[in-house]
């Protein structure tokens, strides 16, 4: 591999230089991504796991079977162009996709999840009316099949994050999030969380089961409990957890990612914007300063509720900041708070299981210099389909090691373990147990000497590769004296891709390669590394979400390309052989739109995304755009839509 050193400060950034990256490779399906080999068991365990619930009847070894088909890994040659026509850059009120491509809304904002749910009524929403809605500003979305082998890609289970939301588009005459009514603040809180509901497409469209027994809204009151090292620490002892492992409520979840056992994760991200207090007065305030925590009211919730107020409940913060493990099979399962994966701003958490059986998941801390994590279990995934399989696997996230990154300028990639008692990490730093290492895994990422990064967004494994992307959306405030081989630019508005190699295979390696896929921007006021085929319509900014297709193409969805003049959207990657780096646009969201949760159907014939907060710099009396259903009695609303190829064939193809 070879890789050349290139910081690019802002003088350089309107000099088109061309960068020679290294030859590499890519990647498809999310399930086989787990596959170790073609006997793989995720889906059989999946399906017998179903089955023995008695949720679904006859699913077995063949559908299990069925989902293996075709998971031979591709080499590079095989990695198929893109046949769609690129969608040019706009900045409009619509969502754009390629001719012979159209979509249809799955589930907006306020629409109810169950038969007895209240319709949409935007001047009388009230919180117990949005607690049986779809939730505000979808993220990340999973798709499970729940059917047998000739439905898998028709009928399965979503399972959408909402990752935060913004007043002034919910509430008529809303200016702020920090100044709501108690009423307000419950349609607040309620609309934060996870929506889980079963969706099938019947002929062409996909509907929502209202009456599934699996659908569930969880928010930041559902009780949860505590896993792994942190669990019962003293710091978590607050006044809504007595014994430090049982727990309320999950919030700001942006991405996530699914488990081999049938789970989702999800992220929680910008937790500090929740909570208020004088920081400066805690015994917490180190730990909350390094999260960024201002304890200035951002919103409403502490001003009613006062287990947001740090000076009442000093230890809640602790509670948030996690990933989350939820069973959306069991709607009555109570979410579990992984904290073996320590604690910072979760972005996602995407896994591989090792050839050795060992899950290694993929974690990124989104906040401008912060780090990329990984973490790899300490026992092995059970290739095995009974229910005592079953229960060890789903707890295998529990215990194991948690890494950080440092990045060389010479493509080596060093996990560097945060460990209680080694390198530093132990009283000499005030660390007395790991439960101190993972609820402050910032800093004790800073003491082993891990990377800053720009701002880690999604990291996902290809599944045909097996090699990972990490998705670095920008970093404005970096400057000339901290540029790094992986970070490169100065004042950097466009974010990059980087691509990590495991070693032969092996994840659980205490040394990756690492490599520049691409520089992202404006090629015309950045210096970018697009394939010199990718047109003028091609280059993107701010890769944020992304998600792989069965070819091994990358699919990576942005959300900051308006302050390039351009609508986000979602761009298709080559990442191996010829026209590696060569990057075609395939949708365009509405203005003050990101997107969000690219996922594929296993067929790849269903592609669900997350418009999030369109008309986002609108308000609900003076909207940029009425989205999607342009009605003038309606705000924006964010929605998950469902895009399919006219013809019925496979999206990008
Ligand atoms: Fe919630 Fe980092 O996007
Ligand atoms: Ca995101
Ligand atoms: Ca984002």
């Amino acid at each position: 591999m070879m890789i050349v050193t290139l910081y690019l400060t802002p003088e350089s950034q309107f000099s088109k230089k061309a960068l020679v990256l290294s030859e590499s490779r890519v990647n498809p399906y999310f399930i086989k991504m787990f596959l170790k080999d073609k006997e793989q068991p995720f889906s059989s365990i999946l399906a017998t796991r179903l089955s023995r619930r008695g949720f679904v009847k006859g699913l077995g070894i063949a559908a299990g079977a069925g989902l293996t088909v075709g998971c031979a890994t591709l080499t590079s040659k095989e990695q198929a162009a893109f046949k769609f026509k690129e969608v040019p850059h706009g900045l409009d009120e619509f969502v754009t996709l390629p001719p012979g491509y159209d979509y249809q809304v799955v589930m907006r904002w306020g629409d109810p999840l169950f038969s007895e749910a209240a319709a949409f009524e935007p001047l009388a929403q009230t919180g117990e009316k949005q607690l049986k809605q779809f939730g505000f500003n979808n993220d990340y979305i999973g798709f499970l099949p729940l059917s047998n082998e000739q439905r898998q890609s028709t009928h399965g289970l979503l399972v959408v994050n909402h990752e935060h939301t913004k007043a002034k588009l919910m509430h008529p005459g809303a200016t702020n999030d920090c100044d709501l009514t108690l009423e307000q603040t419950k349609v607040d809180i309620a609309a934060h969380g996870v929506s889980v509901l079963e969706v099938r497409k019947d002929a062409e469209t996909w509907q929502v089961v209202k009456n599934s027994r699996f659908n569930r809204r969880i928010t930041p009151e559902t009780p949860m409990r505590m896993t792994g090292p942190a669990a019962g620490s003293k710091r978590l002892i607050s006044k809504s957890s007595e014994n430090g492992v049982d727990s309320r409520g999950t919030c700001a979840n942006c991405a996530g990612g699914i488990t081999p056992w049938g789970t989702v994760l999800t992220a929680e991200e910008n937790v500090d914007q929740f909570f208020t207090g004088d920081i400066e007065q805690l015994a917490e305030k180190r730990n909350y300063q390094r999260m960024i925590f201002s304890g200035e009211p951002e919103k409403s919730w502490s001003r009613h509720f006062e287990r947001w107020d740090l000076n009442k409940n000093p230890n809640e913060g602790n509670h948030m900041g996690w990933i989350v493990e939820i069973d959306p099979f069991d709607p009555n399962s109570v979410p579990k708070k992984r904290t073996a994966l320590g604690r910072f701003k979760h972005e996602a958490c995407n896994l591989f299981i090792n050839r050795d059986g060992r899950v290694v998941a993929y974690m990124g801390d989104d906040e401008k210099f912060e780090y990329v994590y990984r973490f790899v279990s300490k026992r092995r995934f059970r290739n095995q389909s009974d229910s005592e399989s079953a229960t060890f696997n789903a707890n295998l996230l529990e215990e194991g090691t948690l890494s950080a990154a440092k990045f060389d300028d010479a493509g080596r990639l060093t996990w560097l373990p945060l460990v209680f008692g080694e390198d530093g990490l132990g009283p000499e730093n005030d660390f007395h147990s790991q439960a101190d290492v993972v609820i402050e895994a910032r800093r004790a990422a800073d003491i082993v000497g891990a990377t800053p990064m720009d701002r880690p967004e999604d990291i996902e494994v290809n599944p045909v590769s097996h090699k990972v992307y990490v998705m670095l959306t920008k970093n404005k405030s970096r400057k000339t004296d901290q540029l790094d081989g992986a970070n490169p630019r100065a004042l950097n508005r466009g974010g990059q891709i980087v691509e990590l190699t495991a070693p032969g295979g092996d994840h659980t390696a205490d040394i990756f390669e690492w490599d520049m896929l691409l520089l992202c921007g404006d090629p015309n006021t950045c210096v970018t590394n697009y394939h010199s085929e990718t047109t003028p319509n091609g280059w993107l900014s701010c890769p944020d979400n992304c998600t792989f297709d069965n070819q091994g193409n990358l699919w990576a969805a942005t959300d900051g390309a308006e302050d390039f003049g351009v609508a986000d959207g979602l761009w298709a990657i080559q990442t191996e052989g010829e026209k590696r780096g060569y990057a075609r646009r395939f949708l365009r969201v509405p203005i003050g739109a990101e997107l969000c949760g690219p996922y594929f159907t296993p067929d790849n014939k269903t592609l669900f995304c997350a418009v999030q907060h369109p008309g986002g710099d609108g308000s609900f009396d003076k909207p940029d755009t009425r989205w999607p259903d342009f009605d003038v009695t309606l705000p924006p609303r964010p929605a998950v839509i469902a895009i399919y190829k006219k013809d019925g064939g496979v999206i990008g193809s």
